[in-house]
């Protein structure tokens, strides 16, 4: 199996919307889904265009509600290509047969190779290759090779630009409005003498008026002298559709190529004086198909160079190069001048409408020891929006910053009020902004970014002023219970999201979700952490301007020591209340349904409800071990006044373990986490369902509407930083691998302070670790507790214990 290359051997319609998703080519600034160039018979082809950060909001009427939603925009349809033999009619997919679609994931290049059969029997053999450059955001470019098999004629290629589209990639969101797209104008130049057709379009989001405009170069040449002539160019002016005709006299045998370079502007967009010029400029200059492909393959081999994690090949290996691949499809190097967040389900689908969750807290990993600029952009999108969390936190009667649950353009809730379950077909008041947890996962992002660059200027900068407004927040959110003699934090919802209220009560919301407030507390400690971690002189301007007093700097102190946890059975509850909620007959639901990952669904669809019942969707609990090392947990249950029994985390693992549907596929990665040190073989198993999330649509159908982008930077980061016990602080990297027995030989590269391409490796027992030449200090290592130093442009081998990894000698 070829670990680099996706392959579909037939385009089956009812796979067609998840090869559409796996097969996105993007580059951070836009991404394209892998649908046809060419027309469907029945018109249902879906192509989708999407731009990072462009929303636009509509309102539609819902089960008798108006409800107002933000989408990321699908733009303008630049792929539209065909063509036809004489005057027959346009071919359309239903003409070609032995479809063969390969993704090259190396250089990120579909190629597409099929026969076309017209009704009269002539067969054209047909490639197409294209790509969304790396190299440059604003372009992309598809190439057409043609081949008469049977046949010599006139043939025509159409090509065409194309804003009638609509967001319409999602059957549940069919209800809602559509039309988020307006065309503006159209225009043409050419075909010139050189069989050039120029052809570009100009669109407006109907609400946030955001312009994009789409320039086309399109070419036709037959292989030899004999070009023929060119036929008349064909365009359409008002309706938001632009085509330009090159017809050339093909004979049997030969060689057709058509190219079709494509640039892509919005009025977003910096460095331009309007967005149609750029448009037109750019794809002027981007020069042949060739060339375009040749800039972009090197900046791919640059980003591998980088960012491959090579587990010799094997079982998974496919997977993950796929998944770095729509990561880096979705945040790029380019996302560093943007300002844009994480969207859940990448650039490549509607799910979610392009909206950014907490699942930045599975990708940031990832950026921060690759590509810490990109993470700092995607700090900076928060940070931009704080004045509008500001905003949501004193409407909700609390102090500091709200960010929403869910965010897009301007970083108000976007969460929907009612969302739809199939299986039932009911309108169901969506609770799920109740998550207030999502301050926890940017205020943990700010704190890893801080630790693995060590760079007190972005605290400074923006970093401090995020977490300390997080923090004051969360603090707000605290009650003192006097009985209790201790804060409470009510009425909110943790990551499991089939429990957003209580069965016995009206309004919606839990008390003392172990993870909000053991987060709660982690946060505020970080909070007071990095007022002293200033410069005293900054952290006096930031503590004056954000009004931040020594009394609540007190309370922060107070809170994190006499925050409530809720235990039961000798775990730690999900929330107050948890122990009284019945045992769901698993066995019985799987025995019935099969597939129950969306539990909540079944169970609404029956009458009933998740919150009845000791079932959780995803982690909620045992994301606590996810994100804090086991002894950094207990520390704070010490401190809080709590025991913390040697067992307590593998019992509160097993408990919640067999009470989980996994219906997010953030589920699976979590877990493979946190089993990673007491049952590598389970470990290993959630590992491999978190790899096969996308690639084989493991919740059902979900993938076809957009990727499941935490799932797949968490693959790669339990390689990379949990079975290797990765971590850093103050300078040195440290390394405590235990892996499991089917991972004997991997390697990758991390970028760590000022040493690019730090490239560790560990094989047969042991572990080699590589710093590239530089005129940095060496770096300093510490392997299971064992410090050595690599001097650049050096290579240090230590060997491992075979059991688990503790060094046995240098
Ligand atoms: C999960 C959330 C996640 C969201 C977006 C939901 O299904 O429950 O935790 O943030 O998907 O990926």
């Amino acid at each position: 199996m070829n670990a680099w290359t996706l392959t579909y051997d037939e385009l089956s319609p009812d796979r067609a919307g998840l090869r559409e998703a796996l097969c996105t080519l993007g580059n951070g600034y836009f991404a394209t889904r892998g649908a046809t160039p060419e027309p469907h018979t029945d018109g249902s082809r879906r192509p989708g265009t999407y731009i990072a950060g462009c929303y636009n909001r509509l309102t539609s009427t819902v089960a008798g509600q108006e409800v107002e939603n933000e989408d990321m925009v699908n733009a303008p349809d630049w792929l539209p290509l065909t063509f036809r033999v004489g005057d027959g009619p346009w071919f359309t997919t239903s003409e070609a047969h032995d479809d063969r679609v390969e993704l090259d994931l190396r250089r990120g290049v579909l190629t597409r190779t099929c026969r076309v059969r017209d009704q009269a029997g002539r067969v054209t053999r047909m490639t197409q290759r294209r790509l969304v450059s790396m190299d440059d955001p604003h372009v992309a470019a598809l190439e057409a090779t043609l081949v008469p098999e049977n046949w010599s004629g006139r043939l025509t290629v159409r090509s065409a630009l194309d804003a009638r589209v609509r967001n319409e990639g999602v059957r549940r969101y069919s209800l809602l409005r559509g039309d988020h797209l307006r065309p503006l104008d159209t225009g043409r130049d050419g075909p010139d003498a050189a069989g050039t057709g120029r052809t570009w379009l100009r669109a407006e989001t109907a609400t946030s008026r955001i312009r994009i405009a789409l320039a086309a170069r399109t070419s036709v040449d037959v292989q030899a002298s004999d070009r023929g002539t060119l036929g008349e160019p064909v365009a359409s002016a008002a309706d938001g559709w632009v085509a330009c005709d090159l017809g050339v006299d093909a004979a049997e045998g030969r060689v057709v190529q058509v190219e079709k370079v494509v640039a892509l502007y919005t009025s977003r967009d910096t460095a331009i004086s309007d967005d149609l010029t750029a448009a037109r400029e750019a794809a002027a200059r981007a020069g042949t198909f060739g060339e375009v492909l040749r800039r972009h393959t090197l900046a791919w081999e640059r980003i591998w160079r980088s960012c491959a994690v090579d587990i010799g090949g094997g079982e998974g290996q496919l997977a993950l190069n796929l998944h770095v691949f729509h990561l880096l499809q979705t945040v790029s190097p380019h996302t560093a001048d943007l300002d844009v967040g994480v969207p859940a389900r990448g650039l490549h689908g509607e799910a979610y409408r392009g909206h950014v969750f907490w699942d930045e807290l599975f990708v940031f990993p990832f950026l921060d020891l690759r590509y810490p600029q990109t993470a700092r952009a995607l700090l900076r999108y928060r940070w931009r929006r704080l004045p509008q969390a500001r905003a949501a936190a004193r409407e909700a009667g609390l102090r500091g910053a709200l960010f929403p649950w869910q965010s897009g353009s301007d970083g108000r809730e976007e969460t929907q009020v009612l969302h739809l379950n199939p299986r039932s077909g009911r309108w169901l008041p969506d609770n799920s902004r109740l998550q207030r947890h999502s301050g926890i996962a940017i205020a943990y992002n700010v704190w890893q970014h801080y630790r693995v660059t060590g760079d007190v200027t972005f605290l400074s900068d923006f970093g401090a002023e995020l977490l300390l407004e997080i923090a004051r927040m969360l603090a707000s959110l605290t009650e003192f219970d006097e009985e209790a003699g201790r804060y409470r934090i009510r009425g909110v919802m943790g990551p499991d999201e089939y429990h957003d209220g209580m069965p016995d009560r009206e309004e919606p919301g839990l008390d003392d979700n172990a993870y909000t407030n053991i987060m709660t507390v982690w946060v505020l400690m970080r909070a007071l952490e990095v007022v002293e971690a200033l410069p005293e002189w900054r952290s006096r301007d930031l503590r004056e301007a954000l009004e931040l007093t020594p009394a609540e700097l007190e309370e922060f102190r107070r809170i994190t020591e006499r925050m409530r946890v809720v235990f039961h059975d000798g775990v730690v509850s999900q929330f107050d209340g948890y122990a009284g909620l019945e045992e769901l007959d698993w066995a019985g639901y799987r025995a019935t349904y099969g597939d129950i990952h969306r539990l909540d669904r079944i169970l609404e669809a029956e009458g009933d409800t998740c919150n009845r019942y000791r079932a959780s969707k995803q982690a909620d609990v045992l994301m606590l071990f996810f994100l804090l090392p086991a002894e950094e947990f207990a520390r704070i249950l010490c401190r809080l006044g709590y025991t913390c029994e040697p067992d307590l985390i593998s019992r509160t693992i097993d408990y919640y373990l067999a009470r989980t549907s996994h219906g997010s596929t953030l589920s699976s990665v979590v877990h493979a986490w946190v089993l990673a040190d007491t049952d590598r073989e389970s470990s290993w198993r959630f590992f491999l369902e978190a790899l096969r999330s996308d690639i084989e649509d493991v919740q059902g159908g979900t993938t076809a509407e957009g990727i499941h982008l935490g799932a797949m930077a968490g693959t790669v980061d339990i390689l990379t930083r949990c079975y290797t016990g990765l971590s850093t602080a103050e300078g040195v990297l440290r390394l405590d691998p235990l892996l499991p027995a089917e991972l004997d030989c991997f390697t990758f590269r991390i970028r760590y302070r000022g040493h690019w391409g730090i490239e560790v490796s560990i094989c047969e027992g042991r572990v080699a670790i590589t710093v590239p030449p530089s005129d940095e200090p060496p770096l300093e290592v510490e392997l299971s507790g064992r410090r050595v130093d690599v001097p650049p442009g050096h290579t240090r081998v230590m060997a491992l214990h075979p059991a688990h990894g503790a060094p046995t000698g240098v």
